[in-house]
């Protein structure tokens, strides 16, 4: 797709209200490479050792690719990687994985740089070809970014965060809406070495500030202000609070979405100022295949959230591969994910896999239902958007607002649609195939974590005209190979069983460590089924063999997609003064998929009325996480009901929340069963109270 009208990044900015030294609103010249090369990263400086066949671009069917990735990884991954990827060293050993340890390395000896693999390979063959189309939040007003501005950005921010002391390794965290600016931040630190970690822009301060200290970043990239729905939020105000508690941050580099200007304090530096003085060209330092790209904060089922580490080659190429099996993108494509790039949907199928495939790929600042409901798909007929990919919540959503607001809209241009982040209920798919696709479409529920990298399970690559079950993941993907266990630790062999979820082969897009505690990644990945990697979800292998996701195995909630420990929100809840002990559960909820339903003990004599309470714990968990983390519903118990060894009884709490209070379970082996009735008597009357339709 080439450019529908030229805008760099800095007329864009200079419209939102930036101004520039004169001449700073740039003009470049690309060399091209004499010769357009077939795929996607073939090295102009490591000679192509196509000896290997094995592409699954050749013609193979699906069965016989997948049968050499998990039989003869090294050859399938040596030659893919070889193939695909821009590299300035070439890889000597293709893996040294033991997973037992925890141990996993891709492409040893080779050295790469990912925002090469990502722009001026892009660039260098058609600086024009747009990469990026900005779907701001008011509808109409998007802005395409072609791959020559795209690393021009990056160029002009990588020499900024240089010449401000950020170096190879250091951590940086981006806390921004979903921009242009955002991206080429990723990419300038990937240009240079250093490592990002985008925190999610609807994060409190203290959930930031968490995550910051933890790194132990040198700086934070962040705008002035965000817009979303047509609300701003006010990003630089959470920073300057965030970064009180952070005394390894020397600089918070401030980049302007809005007219506003906002207070700046001593720390804090004036982006698109400094990037203009900067130069336009900034050599990509080559890196080891392992060494970090990102980190990503995500919850467990214990502790703080865990920062999950990626490094730059297995990671690139697991997502560059997956975003064009598994969606069928072909070049040219419009290709739409929708997700926010604070989440891994946002790194891995906004940025890294499209760019690497030299796509033009869409950042949707928006919400599902900003002016009106018909917003998708107004954008859809608007971008010509070919992939759309999105999560169930939005879909179970839209569907309430009836097909009159799709059907508005002309979806001819689309060709996959994709869903991702929770169980797909069947209603939801049907309606996105039928209603969102017309039944012309494939639609690929898409499974996969923070921790996998990229699609692990997906009903795509497969042949042409294959079956797709609905609401299934169904099969592995290249390289993938599922298992599913018992309670004794033993692998489920035949089909039409149900067990753990456990993936038994590394592949190169796996996590390689979680930042700073190596012991915590063997301890809850590797130690429960030695030999596998456990994935904490539960799966049904169906008769046929396909795989369906059945939800978390562990006590991790999926609030509208976004995955939540309950221990987190009990610790939030646990520093009200008056309340000593919480227990937090996850119930089914028709919209987020999953709602946290909070029981909370209260201590004895306290004066403040229950309303008051549900608001101050409604404020803590809003300030100390964020605002989808609140729970839906409190209800104030006597005391929780427990083991005799003192664990909390989570299952039956979770019945008593679902209003399935006459089926509990197994209660023997209760501390004292009789907390049972008092508390579903409690339920009981606030049931009344406040019934649900
Ligand atoms: O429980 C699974 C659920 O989301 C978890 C991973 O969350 P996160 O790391 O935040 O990544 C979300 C985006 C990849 C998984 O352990 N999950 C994700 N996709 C699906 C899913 N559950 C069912 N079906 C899916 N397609």
């Amino acid at each position: 797709m080439a450019a529908k009208h030229k805008t760099s990044l800095w007329h864009l900015l200079c419209r939102a209200g930036v101004s520039y030294r004169q001449g700073s609103c740039y003009s470049s010249r690309y060399v091209a490479v004499p010769k357009v090369l077939q795929g996607q990263g073939q090295s102009s400086r490591v000679p192509r050792r196509d000896t290997h066949t094995l592409r699954p671009d050749v013609g193979a069917s699906y069965r016989e690719l997948y049968d050499t990735s998990v039989q003869d990884p090294d050859t399938f991954w040596g030659s893919i990687a070889r193939d695909r990827l821009l590299w300035s060293k070439a890889f000597t050993q293709v893996q040294n994985c033991d997973i037992t340890q925890g141990r996993i390395s891709w492409f040893l000896g080779g050295q790469l740089n990912v925002s090469e693999n990502c722009l001026d390979l892009h660039a260098r063959r058609n600086a024009d070809r747009v990469a990026l189309i900005w779907e701001r939040d008011e509808p109409g007003t998007e802005l395409n970014i072609t791959y020559g501005e795209l690393l021009e950005t990056t160029c002009r921010l990588a020499n900024t965060l240089k010449r401000y002391g950020v170096q190879k390794g250091d951590r940086v965290a981006i806390y921004m809406p979903v921009s242009p600016m955002a991206v080429a931040a990723m990419l300038a630190c990937a240009r240079i070495g250093a490592v990002h970690t985008v925190v999610f822009a609807g994060f409190s301060a203290e959930a930031l500030s968490g995550r910051i200290q933890d790194a132990q970043c040198k700086a934070v990239i962040t705008c002035n202000q965000g817009v979303r729905g047509g609300r701003v939020i006010e990003l630089k105000k959470t920073v300057d609070v965030a970064v009180k508690t952070c005394p390894t941050v020397r600089q918070v580099f401030v980049a302007q979405r809005t007219d506003t200007r906002v207070p700046m304090g001593r720390l804090d530096v004036q982006l698109e100022e400094e990037m203009a003085k900067e130069s336009p060209e900034c050599k990509p330092v080559p890196l080891d295949s392992e060494d970090m790209l990102f980190m990503l904060y995500t919850s467990g089922s214990t502790g703080k959230p865990k920062g999950i580490v990626h490094t730059q080659a297995g990671y690139l190429l697991y997502a560059a591969l997956t975003h064009q099996y598994v969606f069928n993108y072909q070049q040219g494509d419009v290709f739409g994910c929708v997700a926010d790039i604070g989440w891994v949907t946002g790194h891995s199928y906004v940025v890294y896999g499209p760019l690497c495939n030299g796509a033009t790929t869409v950042l949707f600042e928006s919400t599902p239902i900003y002016p009106d409901p018909g917003r998708y798909w107004e954008t859809v007929q608007r971008l010509r958007i070919n992939q759309f990919y999105g999560a169930p919540t939005a879909i179970r959503l839209l569907l309430k607002y009836g097909e009159d607001w799709v059907n508005k809209y002309d979806r001819s241009s689309l060709k996959t649609l994709g869903s991702v982040g929770e169980p797909i209920n069947h209603e939801a798919w049907e309606w996105f195939y039928n209603v969102v696709g017309e039944g012309k479409c494939p639609l690929v529920d898409t499974w996969w974590q923070t921790e996998t990298g990229g699609i692990c399970i997906s009903p795509r690559p497969s042949e042409e005209g294959a079956e797709i079950l609905p609401a299934m993941a169904m099969r592995p993907f290249f390289g993938v190979q599922p298992a599913l266990m018992d309670e004794e630790g033993n692998t489920l062999a035949g089909n039409d069983v149900n067990g753990a979820l456990c993936l038994s082969q590394p592949w190169p897009g796996m996590a390689r460590t979680i930042y700073g505690d190596h012991q915590r990644f063997v301890d809850a990945y590797f130690k429960p089924y030695p030999g596998h990697y456990f994935t904490g979800d539960g799966a049904y292998r169906s008769k046929e063999g396909y795989y369906q996701i059945t939800g978390r195995m562990d006590d991790v909630i999926n609030i509208s997609g976004h995955r939540l420990g309950t221990a987190e929100i009990e610790d939030a809840l646990d520093e009200h003064p008056d309340v000593p002990e919480t227990a937090v559960v996850g119930i089914p909820h028709d919209l987020k998929g999953e709602a946290a339903f909070a029981f909370v003990v209260l201590k004895d004599n306290v004066s403040l009325s229950h309303s008051n309470i549900h608001k101050e714990l409604k404020a803590l968990v809003s300030s100390k996480i964020a605002k989808y983390a609140v729970p839906d519903d409190f209800l104030i118990v006597k005391r929780l009901p427990k083991t005799r060894s003192g664990k909390i009884m989570r299952r039956v709490l979770r019945k008593i929340a679902m209003d399935q209070t006459g089926d509990l379970g197994d209660v023997t082996t209760l501390d004292d069963p009789s907390v049972i009735t008092e508390i579903v008597d409690v339920y009981n009357q606030y049931k009344s109270l406040s019934p649900k339709s």
